[in-house]
């Protein structure tokens, strides 16, 4: 590895527009701005299924409570636990010209495409086919520390 860079945020709306302005800038100094157009797509993807699987995993885990609500979560996400409740981003930079970004959540639950369907109403399902699409290839590891890691590695795989 020839480069890498660390960042982490708390799971809010923020977190998204965040990652992508980080990793945007180290692919600037690295002098990779062409994979920066399909990098926010792929970014923004990714760290918004942890944001959501995040705050899904606190609700159930810490704020399952009927009654308890928004109030608790803010508290959660804001207050006294502000960690492991953190989404955690890294891209990488190889030497053999891979670039990799790796989006961190606390939640054991893996990334699982929703099957393809010709229902164009379906409100979601599309992130991870849109990250397929305009990525090498993408997928999912469990690291010692907890948690899971979804990576993509960056740049048009050929089809
Ligand atoms: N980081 C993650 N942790 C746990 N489950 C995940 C994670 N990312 C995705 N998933 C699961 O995979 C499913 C498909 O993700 P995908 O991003 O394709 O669709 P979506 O997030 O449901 O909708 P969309 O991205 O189109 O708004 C999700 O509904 C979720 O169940
Ligand atoms: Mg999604």
């Amino acid at each position: 590895m020839t480069a890498e860079s660390y960042v982490r945020f708390f799971p809010d709306a923020l977190a998204v527009p965040r990652a992508r302005q980080h990793v945007e800038k180290e692919l600037r100094t690295w002098g990779l701005a062409n994979l920066v157009d399909d990098d926010v797509l792929v970014v923004s993807e990714l760290v918004t299924n942890s944001v959501t699987e995040t705050v899904r995993w606190m609700r159930e885990r810490e704020c399952g409570v009927a009654g308890e609500g928004e109030d608790a979560l803010i508290e959660a996400v804001f207050g006294r636990w502000s960690w492991p409740w953190t989404i955690a981003f890294a891209v990488y930079r190889f030497g053999s010209g891979a670039v990799v970004v790796e989006a961190w959540d606390c939640s054991r639950k893996p990334p699982i495409p929703v099957p393809k369907t010709d229902d164009w109403t379906l409100q979601g399902g599309r992130g991870l086919h849109i990250v397929d699409e305009v990525s090498k290839r993408w997928g999912y590891r469990w690291p010692r520390s907890g948690g899971k890691v979804v990576y993509a590695v960056l740049g048009r795989a050929e089809r």
